[in-house]
């Protein structure tokens, strides 16, 4: 149960998609869940001029949607009574009278103000919520991503929420680190003492991480289009995950304890040069192909997608972390859309034999690799050799699998469910702190500088596949594969 009682949770954007596909089914969920204080409110905020009972009827369609099986109309009947709607224009000052009206007496209460909006108007909300005496000690923003499109303008925006909301009551989203086994790496580094003396250079040759989606740019071609898969995925998603598992074991759990040891991390990889960035990285743009056995379009025939658009769509690339315990081992990151399957795996291939005893005869002993799969299942599979029953000494892979459905028969939560949690009880550990994400938007800054003045087209590859020829290329120059090539 929430412990905190009397709190109104104001969504920014609140006809939008994110709020209608996540914010408010988590927010159902965690309801019928009981964990959502009986005193909580749930305030949408738009342009539209529609009352509150219009709002809930499109929010119902939506979570009946979105939900399927989950929903329950009585439930949703008890749910709904705690969200109202209130119409308000963020460029105009003078509309959150309204909101205030809503709000009442806030220091009696406490107030999250989720900004699901387009970054651009994040000042302008903070600044409207601050001349009307909306802002407590107790109340939280949260910023959804993107946080601007490089370094320079998300400072810009940190400084602006910055003058309005401590660092501490600034939740910056990276719906990744809400993930249930996200959360598990965390466990499964530093719940076993197995692990630990093996997660270095003298034991791992490499680190893979794939965020690989089946989806196209879907109706989003307006925002994509300007954004690419790097600023996109790469910057937040695989950045961070990047950190969890390379990040030394932080004293504790508590917000700044991990959150320092991300930022070691994301200060100590190492620069890519802009001369370097076309061998270490690679970027492409799906082009017509088949997606779960129908055809479908290229990227430069989707709606809304600018005429000769360079938007990539997928990114491949290899990071370095400049450390002892990770010198020498690179990490290779990849994400794309129209991609063959559905995956986010990290996988951590572990050092082979330094000599087989199994003689000239035996298959060729495969390396062990830790396969963490956060989606579409979520697992962990260790990879080991066992001797194949005979009578020969003959040596087979096997896996030792961690399977959570299986072994957890409760129901997980979703990301935006742990992290709506975590805002209302006030947990800053799995949000990204200013230094975190202006770290990582000075190290993709080169890639994106030098994409930009490239004469070379990102380079296409058939929707429905893993990506251009040249990712397979990139580990390959290091006598390495990508998993799925094995
Ligand atoms: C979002 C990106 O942050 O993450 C989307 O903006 C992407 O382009 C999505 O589709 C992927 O999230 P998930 O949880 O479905 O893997």
């Amino acid at each position: 149960m929430s412990e905190q009682p009397g709190q109104d949770v104001v969504l920014f954007g609140g006809t939008g998609d994110l709020v209608m596909r996540k914010l408010l089914p988590a927010l159902y969920h965690l309801h019928c869940d009981d964990m959502l204080g009986a005193d909580v409110s749930i305030i949408g905020i738009a342009r539209e001029s529609i009352d509150t009972a219009h709002y809930r009827e499109i929010a119902r369609e939506h979570c009946q949607r979105f939900l399927k099986a989950d929903f329950d109309a009585s439930r949703w009947q008890a749910f709904e009574a705690r969200i109202q709607y209130r119409a308000l224009d963020a460029l105009d000052a003078a509309s959150f009278g309204a909101l205030a009206e809503c709000l009442g007496d806030v220091a009696r209460r406490s107030q999250v103000y989720y900004l699901s909006t387009a970054p651009v108007l994040f000042t302008a909300i903070c600044r409207h919520l601050h001349e009307h005496g909306l802002i407590t000690p107790a109340s939280r923003v949260v910023l959804e991503k993107p946080l601007g499109h490089d370094l320079a303008s998300s400072r810009e925006i940190n400084d602006e929420v910055g003058r309005y909301f401590g660092e501490r009551q600034i939740y910056r989203i990276d719906h990744y680190l809400g993930k249930e086994s996200v959360q598990n790496l965390l466990a499964l580094r530093f719940g076993n003492a197995l692990f630990e003396p093996l997660w270095r250079r003298e034991w791992i040759s490499d680190v893979q991480i794939t965020v690989a989606e089946q989806i196209g740019v879907e109706a989003r071609a307006g925002f994509y289009d300007k954004t690419g898969a790097l600023r996109d995925m790469v910057q937040n998603h695989l950045l961070q995950l990047l950190c969890i598992v390379a990040m030394e074991p932080p004293a504790s759990i508590d917000a700044d304890a991990v959150r320092d040891e991300k930022l070691k991390i994301l200060r100590a990889l190492r620069p890519i040069a802009e001369a370097e960035v076309p061998l270490r990285t690679v970027r492409g743009q799906y082009r017509a192909g088949a997606s779960g056995g129908q055809p479908v379009p290229g990227y430069l025939d989707e709606p809304g997608v600018g005429a000769g658009s360079r938007t990539e769509t997928f990114v491949a690339l290899q990071a370095n972390i400049d450390t002892w315990r990770w010198a020498g081992v690179p990490f290779y990151l990849r994400t794309g859309k129209r991609m063959q399957e559905r995956l986010a795996e990290i996988v951590i291939n572990f050092r082979a034999v330094p000599h087989s005893i199994f003689g000239k005869g035996a298959a060729p002993l495969r390396n062990n690799r830790l396969v963490i799969t956060m989606q579409p299942e979520e697992s962990v599979k260790l990879h080991l050799q066992a001797k194949r029953p005979g009578d020969e000494m003959q040596l087979n892979p096997v896996s030792l699998d961690l399977d959570f459905a299986e072994s957890f028969q409760t129901r997980r939560l979703e990301a935006y469910e742990r992290l709506l949690m975590d805002v209302m009880r006030g947990n800053l550990t799995l949000f990204v702190r200013r230094d975190e994400q202006e770290a990582a938007w000075k190290w993709v800054e080169p890639i994106l500088s030098s994409w930009h003045k490239s004469a070379d087209a990102p380079k296409p590859y058939t929707a429905g596949t893993w990506g251009p020829a040249a990712s397979t290329a990139l580990p390959g120059r290091e006598g390495f594969h990508w998993h799925e090539e094995l």
